[in-house]
């Protein structure tokens, strides 16, 4: 093993990359004798995971590895992984030479491979990573993120992900369940669970498995003693079936909080965008939500200017915003991507008209959350705190997701108390410990 080595690693984009990072790192300090620094210049391996959801941060890319090349210590590598180098491959190190190797998005474990192997480029989106063929690392001593599948089987119009993270395949549920009972074990209460549709779960392993769904994995792993709380992400809405929802309101472990990506809210529009229900089930099982769980917090992912949407589909849009009062949403301009089929669509949206509806969309819901704020104000939550803040303030978060921080020291970290919020902000609010 060689010693004294160290690595630089930016990270972009969604949680699994946050996660693939974590293996990467695992990989890299366990195995060849790496230490993490967050000073570029005095790398010995610079590595960036790449997102290549929407246009812009691809287009960044370039200009970024340029400027690793310039800053970085001589004879320091660089290597590209994630999603655009799922996507690019070998045209990375085509446009910028001076890059060492390609590693994409299900090609995790070979980091070390990669390492020494000059030029090399690793993307192959079939390759089998439900194994869990990694060392440890977690950023985060208090919660985990835990893989439960790789890859997407849905075929959404406008998304490049089933292009660089591949099929669908599902990890073996005792793999996740040790994998939770450790991290829980050592500390980590909270578990987090991740795949791009996690309550399509199931469907396919790499193995003999026997048969298990979404909701009897939530069940295996909420019944780990050590474990207090469990989040997931990404479920898909059309998944959302009875059985789900019964299970996510009484487990007392999940968190009252629902990742529910509407995309559009025209049933046209999803449609075409290939989402598999329409505005109707969406509403339905949103109002279902809020009835079995009246504290659930709803967040939601939602794409204006899709390809041939009208004013009337935009509205469909508002109207489902008015009616399900997300308590958040990350709303995106929708951005041509290699590889899907909504980038030939006809009707292509001006940039302008996108730009109006995103902000539309955007005054619209900040306004609901002033009118949110107010209600906030004097409610009491269970808080597991995680973070140190400036000012002598700790930060967590409540069981339906709230970021709230109050005064106080190290002695909170880990645990979980009841909190009473004293000013509610959009998206943080501040509180007090009730003794
Ligand atoms: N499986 C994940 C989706 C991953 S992509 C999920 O269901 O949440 C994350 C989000 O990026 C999507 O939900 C979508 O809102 C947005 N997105 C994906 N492709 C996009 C595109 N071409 N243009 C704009 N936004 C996009
Ligand atoms: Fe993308 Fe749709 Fe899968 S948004 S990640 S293809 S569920």
């Amino acid at each position: 093993m060689r010693m004294g080595k160290k690595f630089y690693i930016e990270t972009l984009g969604c949680a699994m990359n946050v996660r693939d990072s974590e293996h990467m790192i695992a990989e890299l300090t366990t195995k060849e004798g790496y230490e993490q620094t967050e000073n570029l210049k005095e790398a010995d391996l610079i590595l960036i995971n790449t997102c290549s959801v929407r246009e812009k941060p691809v287009n960044k890319l370039f200009s970024e590895i340029g400027l690793f090349n310039k800053r970085r210590k001589e004879g320091a590598k660089i290597g590209v992984c994630g999603c655009t180098a799922s996507h690019l491959g070998e045209e990375i190190i085509k446009r910028a030479p001076f890059v060492d190797f390609v590693l994409g998005a299900r090609n995790v474990s070979k980091i070390t491979e990669v390492l020494h192997t000059p030029k090399a480029v690793e993307v192959d989106i079939d390759y089998d990573e439900s194994r869990y063929a990694f060392g440890e690392f977690r950023t985060s001593p208090y919660k985990a993120y835990v893989n439960i599948s790789i890859g997407c089987d849905k075929q959404c119009t406008f998304c490049i992900v089933p292009h660089t993270r591949g099929d669908e395949v599902s990890i073996p549920a005792e793999l996740i369940v040790q994998e939770a009972r450790k991290a829980a074990q050592s500390g980590a209460r909270e578990i987090f669970l991740l795949g791009q549709n996690v309550n399509n779960y199931g469907r396919r392993f790499s193995g003999e498995h026997p048969k298990m769904n979404f909701t009897g994995l939530l069940r295996a792993v909420s019944e780990i003693e050590e474990v207090e709380r469990v989040r997931f992400t990404s479920p898909h809405p059309l998944h959302m079936d009875d059985e789900f929802l019964k299970e996510f309101a009484e487990n007392p472990k999940i968190c009252k909080s629902m990742h529910m990506p509407l995309q559009s809210g025209s049933t046209q529009i999803l449609k075409a965008m290939k989402r598999g229900y329409t505005k109707e089930w969406f509403l339905d099982r949103a109002v279902k939500l809020r009835e079995m769980v009246p504290d659930v917090s709803i967040s939601t992912d939602i794409i204006v200017a899709f390809p041939g949407e009208s004013e009337e589909d935009f509205e469909e849009t508002m109207d489902v915003m008015e009616r399900v009062r997300f308590e958040q949403i990350f709303s995106f301009k929708y951005s041509p991507r290699p590889l899907t089929p909504a980038q030939d669509y006809e009707h292509q949206i001006s940039d302008e008209v996108g730009s109006m509806r995103l902000k539309r969309l955007q005054e619209r819901h900040n306004a609901m959350l002033d009118e949110m704020k107010s209600e906030r104000v004097g409610k009491i939550c269970d808080v597991y705190f995680e973070e140190l803040r400036p000012g002598g303030m700790i930060a967590g978060r409540s069981d339906n997701n709230m970021l709230i921080s109050v005064p106080g020291s190290e002695e909170l970290l880990g645990k979980t108390v009841k909190v009473r919020i004293t000013e509610a902000g959009r998206t943080s609010h501040r509180g007090e410990v009730v003794a």
